[in-house]
């Protein structure tokens, strides 16, 4: 079963993705990290960020490896790398040209095909996943999402902090949501849940019960 859950960013979507996962036993696929890991390989290699076609070469040929809460490019442990500010700021970009999207899609594809999963995304219900039995957009308010970045950044939470924050995010926001291809959008048959009054708990309850209520863990 794969369970699809998408959002804009800073909504809790890793966390409570992460949590799912681990109480239902499926595994777990972030896939804001591998579009943050082609967008480290340009970074590092030089390529031009208008370039498609070959930003698109480069996520076919660039080895990115999942594995578990880390990630991989070739033998090369990039997890916390790939969460700096230089990366974070190209990321939108990188992750908007269609060639960019079609290497990757073949990747997160594989990884559904796998068997019980939860995939956290942007486009998982709508373009990875259509056929996902539980899809979830998860929301949050701008303020409550820039509070949940600064905290997990270990920032701290004075006004400029979080005006900045909130700035970058509604900015990503409108990048990801208005690019042509496959953009961040609810898809028609997924559960919207607002958590800016819930706890995490809570969330991951709410998701776990819809997962079990769609059939996870019958038959194991
Ligand atoms: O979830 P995140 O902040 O790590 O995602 C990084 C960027 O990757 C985000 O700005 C949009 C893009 N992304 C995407 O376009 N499609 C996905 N399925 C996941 C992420």
């Amino acid at each position: 079963m794969i369970v699809a859950i998408d959002g804009p960013a800073g909504a809790g979507k890793s966390t409570v993705a992460r949590a799912v996962a681990h109480a239902l036993g499926f595994t777990y696929l972030d896939t804001g990290a591998l579009y943050r890991t082609v967008a480290l390989a340009a970074l590092e290699k030089g390529v031009d960020p208008g370039d498609g076609r070959a930003l698109g070469d480069l996520a076919a040929a660039t080895a990115i490896e999942p594995s578990g809460d880390r990630v991989l490019m070739g033998a090369r442990d990039v997890t916390e790398r790939i969460r700096e500010a230089d990366v974070t700021e190209l990321v939108s970009v990188i992750s908007a040209h269609p060639e960019v999207r079609g290497a990757l899609l073949r990747l997160q594809q594989k990884a559904a095909g796998s068997g019980d999963i939860v995939i956290e995304g942007r486009d998982i219900g709508t373009a990875v996943a259509p056929g996902a039995p539980v899809k979830i957009f998860l929301t949050a308010s701008p303020v409550e999402r820039a509070k949940r970045r600064a905290a997990q950044l270990g920032l701290p939470l004075d006004d400029a902090t979080l005006k900045e924050l909130t700035e970058d995010l509604v900015e990503r926001d409108l990048a990801d949501a208005t690019r042509p291809s496959s953009p961040l959008t609810k898809a028609p048959d997924a559960t919207e849940v607002d958590t800016t009054d819930m706890s995490r708990d809570a969330v991951v309850e709410a998701i776990v019960a819809r997962a079990r209520a769609a059939g996870a863990g019958i038959g194991r």
